[in-house]
């Protein structure tokens, strides 16, 4: 049976909005208090007026900040990473600067975001990891974000091993309307997401709630550990 989020603390890091925003309020209505934790502290502040959600600094991309973090917060019992800084582009257009950055931000983050927060978590805690559709449905333009959420499944399974009893899960969305894709511009968008729901089995986009539930799912569930479950409404079958 899964255990509710009543009087636990669940750490968000990412943006105000988007599904970071998502995933705070879910928590939130399962009964948790949650650290939404940013680069911009006073953004996050705003994007929420609830006395149980708290914003705090910290840049995945330096180790000083995590650490920082992870000692202000003490005892947490599930810390979320939905950092990312995609490198979009066919092979021609990726510089080694953009790469870096994705995989410093995807990739290495939550790896030292689990090495400063491990010592911290609480029984029956876990860590819930961003991975994405890009990793099991590659496309033509999307290399950089594939090989980036590729490796957060690698890393899910192999942190799961090393940190157990701490379960360590990863969630993989299909695309969801959260704004990254507004730089297509609106006809190009609406084209993108109207093939997309004609071919995929679900026959629609994603809604950040779909992920969010996930997320609660992963954080709940004390059974699941070293798992990316595929949150994309069958997109990588099409
Ligand atoms: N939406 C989709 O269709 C989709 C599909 C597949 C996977 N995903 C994954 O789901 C997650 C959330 O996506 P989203 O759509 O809500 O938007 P997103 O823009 O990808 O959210 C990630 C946020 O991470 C923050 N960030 C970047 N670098 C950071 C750093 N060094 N330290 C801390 N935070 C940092 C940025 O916010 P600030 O600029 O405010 O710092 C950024 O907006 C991401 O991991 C994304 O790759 C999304």
């Amino acid at each position: 049976m899964s255990s509710s989020l009543d009087g636990r603390t669940v750490v968000v890091i990412g943006r105000g909005s988007g599904l970071a925003h998502a995933v705070t309020l879910a928590a939130r209505a399962h009964g948790a208090d949650v650290v939404v934790a940013g680069r911009d502290q006073e953004a996050l502040g705003n994007a929420y007026d609830d006395e149980r959600i708290t914003a705090e600094h910290v840049d995945v991309t330096d180790d000083d900040s995590i650490a920082a973090l992870a000692r202000r917060l003490g005892r947490v019992d599930h810390v979320v990473s939905t950092a990312s800084a995609r490198a979009r582009g066919r092979l021609g257009e990726l510089d080694r600067e953009a790469l870096r950055r994705s995989f410093d931000t995807k990739v290495i983050g939550p790896v030292m975001v689990a090495k400063h927060f491990a010592p911290h978590i609480a029984e029956g805690g876990s860590f819930v990891l961003f991975s994405g559709v890009a990793a099991f449905k590659p496309a033509i333009g999307y290399l950089g974000v594939a090989i980036t959420n590729g490796a957060v499944d690698f890393l899910a399974r192999s942190l799961a091993l090393e940190l157990g009893p701490i379960r360590v899960n990863a969630i993989s969305p299909g695309v969801i309307d959260t704004g990254i894709w507004d730089s297509m511009g609106e006809e190009g968008k609406n084209a993108y997401f109207t093939g997309l729901r004609t071919r995929n089995p679900a026959r629609r986009i994603g809604t950040p709630e779909d992920i969010a539930d996930a997320v609660v799912f992963a954080m709940t569930n004390p059974f699941l550990t070293g798992v990316t479950l595929r949150v994309d409404g069958g997109e990588p079958l099409t």
